[in-house]
């Protein structure tokens, strides 16, 4: 079914493991991403960003997803992925989000926090949880950051507690060492920093960037009080490098079902990997 995601991550927060949250770009990878889940029996957040709202437009990107949660086995939330402007955040909650975020990590603090409380509270007028984010998650999609370049972005605790005072939110996007689009597996996270952040904040804490993050870093993360990941560039690998293997041993297919299939598949193996890394395996 397709549900909200509060309880979920509360539910997380308590027994110790992290909801995986995957970002689908289209049909195949939300079809892998909700199978997957079923197989481990998970729960489960499928993620429309910005990005993929611009390029498909969230009405259709949540019809696939409410029409394949109505049917899983398990509990799936459509959740919208660094909502960076007040108009996006509303549009995902009249299109029928059951989650969504306000990314404002780029704005001065009192900003941020201006939109986000106004924000947390229409998205609570609906019944919809609101994930913010304070410091800031960089971008690695032109190469990895100097270790000074991260460290400028890092959220403190002091600031983790006074913005979720003041705002409200529902779940807490905090910068910890990661940087998002990372293509391979390096980062090592500030596992003492999640650990004083998770001291002082009561909701539960998300980690973005999660596909250039370390296998044993992301364990340790977990176990420091991180209860939501979120893993986008490991599937748009996954699902390009696929087709591009399928197309070069087999040139002349040209249904799109073949390869995507094909595609679909090796999406969902990375997505029960994740899965069993986040121990949310038997959670649903
Ligand atoms: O919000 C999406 C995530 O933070 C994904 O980051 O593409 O580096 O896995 P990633
Ligand atoms: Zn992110």
């Amino acid at each position: 079914p397709l549900i909200d995601s509060k309880g979920m991550l509360i539910y997380a927060m308590e027994n110790k493991f992290a909801v995986g949250a995957f970002n689908a770009n289209n049909l195949e990878t939300a079809q892998a991403i909700i199978e997957a889940a079923e197989e481990e029996n998970a729960p489960v957040i499928v993620q429309i960003s910005q990005g993929a709202i611009d390029y498909a437009g969230e009405d259709c990107f949540f019809a696939i997803v409410k029409t394949l949660a109505q049917k899983a086995s398990v509990p799936v939330v459509c959740h919208l992925d660094h909502g960076v402007d007040f108009g996006t955040v509303i549009r995902a909650l009249r299109a029928g989000f059951t989650s969504l975020m306000f990314d404002g990590s780029s704005l001065p603090f009192e900003e941020n926090v201006k939109i986000t409380k106004m924000l947390v509270e229409i998205a609570h007028a609906s019944g919809v949880p609101l994930e913010a984010e304070i410091g800031k998650v960089p971008d690695a999609a032109k190469g990895p950051l100097s270790p000074e370049e991260v460290k400028k972005y890092l959220t403190t605790p002091e600031e983790a507690q006074e913005f979720c005072e003041k705002t409200g939110v529902d779940s807490l996007a905090v910068a910890v060492g990661s940087a998002h689009r990372m293509k391979v597996q390096s980062v090592r996270l500030d596992i003492e920093r999640i650990a004083n952040i998770r001291e002082r904040v009561g909701v539960p804490l998300v980690l973005h960037g999660a596909s250039g993050v370390m296998d044993e870093s992301v364990i340790e993360a977990i176990k420091a009080g991180i209860s939501k990941i979120n893993f986008a560039t490991e599937l748009n690998k996954a699902f390009t490098n696929a087709i591009k293997e399928k197309l070069q041993a087999e040139p002349e297919l040209v249904d799109v079902r073949k390869y995507g299939a094909y595609a679909r598949e090796r999406v969902k193996k990375v997505v029960k990997e994740k899965i069993k890394l986040l121990n949310s395996t038997g959670k649903a």
